[in-house]
């Protein structure tokens, strides 16, 4: 089943493993798909502390954590659990149906 606007498949439920990240581009937005394990969030790909790629750090118990100073980001709020970074990044709905990821990226 395909679901309607403004959804968007963004990946195959199979192509991420545990811990794994996928920078996906939707739109103007640059996003981060993350399997936490085994569950998918969708977040903002930059960190709010810098100008930095969340795609370069890694994924812990639920969180990312941006490896430029360490902060960690919980990724059901996108609060942030570890400072420096004080502004939370944005989440965004997921679902998985029919094998696809799909996120609402409004
Ligand atoms: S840029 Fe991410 S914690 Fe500083």
């Amino acid at each position: 089943m395909s679901l309607d606007a403004p959804w968007v498949a963004v990946a195959a439920e199979h192509e991420l493993a545990v811990a794994q990240m996928k920078k996906i581009q939707v739109g103007d937005k640059r996003l981060l798909l993350a399997n936490a394990e085994g569950r998918f969030y969708v977040v903002d790909e930059m960190c709010s502390h810098e100008d930095y790629s969340l795609y370069l750090g890694c994924i812990k118990d639920h969180r990312i954590k941006c490896s430029l100073h360490g902060s960690f980001f919980d990724l059901k709020t996108g609060e942030p659990t570890v400072e420096p970074a004080c502004e939370p990044i944005r989440t965004y709905p997921v679902r998985v149906t029919d094998g696809r990821i799909w996120v609402d990226p409004t």
